[in-house]
């Protein structure tokens, strides 16, 4: 077993152990992939100013997202098929978040479903939600979240139709994988991956299997995607949302500071920055990127979260300290979860944590709330 130090040790991990229809499902973008590149390239753009002599001790990251406390502003986000990562991934993973103190968000299109997760975990995770184009499954997946007392629900809006990615389908991606030639070759390269399998019995997308219709294919992500999620999402549908949940609302994947001053104008509770990590508009700018004007714009009437690119701690302080309250990570956690299983997911937790407290204290701050845009150098433009 390797020494790990960093995400990048994890991930190479999680390629040797995870079957590479997955391992390639999380870790690409869409198209020419120069979004998914852009959302890390860019964060490297970004400088810190050291400072020195100044009193390190007593060191603090928590502080609060959408009103609850956090060990750091770090959430996990929501993945899809976050349980063919490893067996019983999401469970695993909002374990490892609730040890850590961080929020946790599953998924609609999860394996683990929300009443696996809620069966395993003491305190609220978060719910994401597509909108359907059945009402009444949406409504159902939004009641089975009440009930299973998640504390915010998580719309994303970026994602009624699909960006392509080549390699899903080259690999034939689909959960369970099918028992083609190529794919047994590639499972026997696999054993732990296929033990874990074996001792579970979530194997598909369990919040929607046997809850939704007309579906032609089961266990594929690009149909349950063309055929339910409604590609007529509105406003007017997330105001409707926003109703029938009646809690804490987040909206995930505004990219524009005009769409950021709509959401903002609903009175959700937050925004995400987000271009879907890179996997649906290739030739999107990097969230990054994209963050500083939106802040510019609504930062003084919603709370502006931000996902896309983050794969250390130091990113984590760039984000925080450009404006944004809140950061989630997606492939970091899912490395983890693939070479490790939920101590991989703990791992990353803890990695992240230590790179972003070292790096605040370096740049001179002790506590996460005092740190502001003065601690970088920015470039001209990204
Ligand atoms: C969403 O589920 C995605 O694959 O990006």
């Amino acid at each position: 077993m390797p020494t790990i130090t960093c995400i990048e040790d994890l991930r190479l991990l999680a390629k040797s152990r995870v079957p590479r229809m997955f391992y390639d499902y999380a870790d690409s973008g869409s198209w020419t992939e120069s979004t998914y590149r852009a959302n890390t390239t860019d964060f490297e753009k970004i400088r810190l100013r050291q400072r020195v002599a100044i009193n390190m001790e007593g060191r603090s990251t928590a502080t609060t997202m959408i009103g609850e406390t956090v060990a750091m502003p770090v959430a996990c986000a929501p993945t899809g098929m976050t349980g063919m990562q490893h067996a019983d991934g999401e469970i695993l993973a909002a374990k490892a978040c609730e040890a850590f103190g961080v929020p946790f968000t599953l998924s609609t299109m999860s394996i683990c479903s929300i009443e696996d997760v809620a069966g395993a975990t003491k305190k609220p995770f978060w719910f994401q939600l597509y909108v359907m184009r059945d009402w009444d499954f949406t409504k159902n997946l939004i009641d089975r979240a009440k009930a299973a007392g998640c504390s915010a629900l998580v719309v994303t809006v970026d994602l009624q139709i699909l960006g392509q990615r080549h390699k899903d389908i080259k690999n034939g991606l689909s959960a369970p994988p099918k028992p083609t030639i190529a794919n047994m070759i590639n499972l026997a390269t696999k054993p732990r991956w296929c033990l874990g399998m074996l001792g579970t019995q979530r194997r598909t997308f369990r919040n929607i299997v046997g809850h939704a219709k007309g579906v032609s294919n089961m266990s594929s992500l690009s149909s349950w995607t063309a055929e339910q999620f409604d590609p007529r999402l509105s406003w007017t549908d997330i105001e409707r949302i926003k109703q029938m949940w009646g809690g804490k609302l987040i909206i995930k994947g505004i990219l524009d500071p005009e769409d950021a001053e709509i959401a903002a104008s609903m009175g959700c509770d937050a925004i995400i920055v987000s271009n879907h990590g890179g996997r649906q508009l290739d030739g999107a700018m990097s969230s990054i990127a994209a963050l500083q004007p939106i802040l510019d714009k609504v930062g003084d009437k919603v709370e502006v979260h931000f996902d896309g690119g983050i794969r250390s701690g130091q990113d984590v302080l760039k984000a925080v300290a450009l404006g944004a309250k809140g950061t989630y990570i997606g492939r970091a956690f899912l490395y983890g979860l693939g070479a490790m299983g939920g101590e991989g997911v703990t791992k990353t937790l803890q990695i992240i944590h230590k790179e972003l407290d070292l790096t605040m204290a370096f740049c001179g701050r002790r506590n996460i709330a005092d740190v502001g845009r003065d601690i970088l150098i920015l470039p001209e433009r990204m």
